[in-house]
């Protein structure tokens, strides 16, 4: 069942015109996963943004209550749920932007790779839907691990008709979020202004926070930055533990994902230089997929950017992510080629 929000108040009339007459386009953006721990609260603020014309909410539960409750929202976008699996491809159908974060989250104890067998199924069905559907959206992959679940999406693009590389990103987001906020409370600095590229993948050690080109700029010792960059790989750790069973984080991720999909959505607007850090297909190291710096615009990846001058101990940082991360990037690939 489709749950439509009828935009009848005057408030919603006036925002609509205003909206025409200065030309913002039409964006349509599918939240997959909606109903779930991020999927809420990230729907939640896709509905605040007003780059956002149309919200198709997909979730195989639960999704009538959420999109309902949304749907009440004073705000620019129309929303619609998807309830189940007859209606994935209407989800799908005209999107700009695909978020997905569908799957399970990890449980105390758990790494991101245990959840590799469930996730990469629903990645895959999702991916097969999404090349059917929408097969030129910008995919934002929240799903974990990251670090195979983008590859399974690349191959089952690949097998699906034309492959473009640039439409697909992992949301590694949260990882810089979590590094800006622990670099300013221990560089004394105001958050607002921090600066912090975070390259490699998105798990553990495959965490590689640059604080040596952090700004604004401050003294850190080796001790601290060392404990900085371990708090960052581990900070999804923290939030398991501190949930104790109720899953990962849920409200961070969500803000995260929904700085990611803006920058997403603004990059297709044509606002020149946009810039953030994503897990995407790459030359920069030997590796095919690694995140960096990617500039974003009216196709998606406009250009990946180098991982500039690193410092000794990310420089080792670097040669020590490499062989995990390889070997994420190739139970993905052997998974989806089965
Ligand atoms: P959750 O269990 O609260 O929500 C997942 C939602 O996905 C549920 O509503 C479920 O019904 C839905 N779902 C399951 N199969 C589906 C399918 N085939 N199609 C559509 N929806 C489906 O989990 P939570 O906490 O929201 O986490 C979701 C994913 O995000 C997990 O894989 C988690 O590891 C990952 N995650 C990623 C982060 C990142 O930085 N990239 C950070 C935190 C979590």
């Amino acid at each position: 069942r489709s749950i439509k929000s009828l935009a009848t108040s005057p408030s919603s009339h006036i925002l609509r015109r205003g909206y025409a007459s200065e030309a913002v386009p039409q964006r349509k953006v599918t939240v997959l996963g909606a109903a779930g721990g991020i999927g809420q609260p990230l729907s939640l603020l896709m509905k605040l943004n007003p780059l956002v014309s149309n919200l198709a909410l997909y979730d195989i539960a639960n999704t009538p209550g959420v999109a309902a409750d949304i749907s009440h929202i004073n705000t620019r976008s129309e929303v619609v749920g998807y309830a189940s699996d007859a209606e994935l491809g209407k989800a799908l159908e005209g999107a700009d932007v695909v978020i997905i974060p569908a799957g399970v989250p990890r449980k105390p104890g758990m790494t991101r790779d245990d959840l590799f067998n469930i996730n990469a199924g629903i990645v895959k069905g999702l991916c097969e839907a999404i090349a059917r559907h929408c097969p030129k959206a910008l995919i934002n992959m929240i799903s974990n691990p990251v670090n195979s679940t983008v590859p399974i999406a690349a191959e089952v693009f690949k097998k699906a008709g034309p492959y473009d590389p640039k439409r697909l990103f992992g949301v590694t987001t949260l990882d810089v979020v979590r590094a800006k906020t622990f670099y300013a409370g221990k560089a004394m600095v105001p958050v607002a202004e921090v600066n912090v590229p975070v390259v490699g993948g998105h798990a553990g050690i495959t965490i590689l926070p640059l604080f040596s080109q952090a700004t604004p700029k401050a003294n850190l010792s080796d001790e601290e930055i060392t404990a900085l960059t371990k708090r960052t790989q581990d900070g999804g750790t923290e939030v398991v533990e501190a949930k104790a069973g109720k899953g990962s984080a849920t409200l961070s991720m969500a803000y995260a994902g929904a700085i990611f999909a803006d920058a997403c959505l603004k990059g297709l607007n044509g606002v020149p230089d946009v810039i953030e850090c994503s897990f995407v297909q790459s030359t920069v190291t030997d590796l095919p997929f690694f995140a960096s710096k990617v500039r974003l615009g009216k196709n998606g990846v406009e250009e990946v950017l180098g991982l500039g001058p690193l410092s000794d101990y990310e420089k080792e940082g670097l040669e020590k992510l490499k062989p995990e991360l390889k070997s994420s990037i190739e139970k993905g690939i052997k998974f989806a080629t089965q």
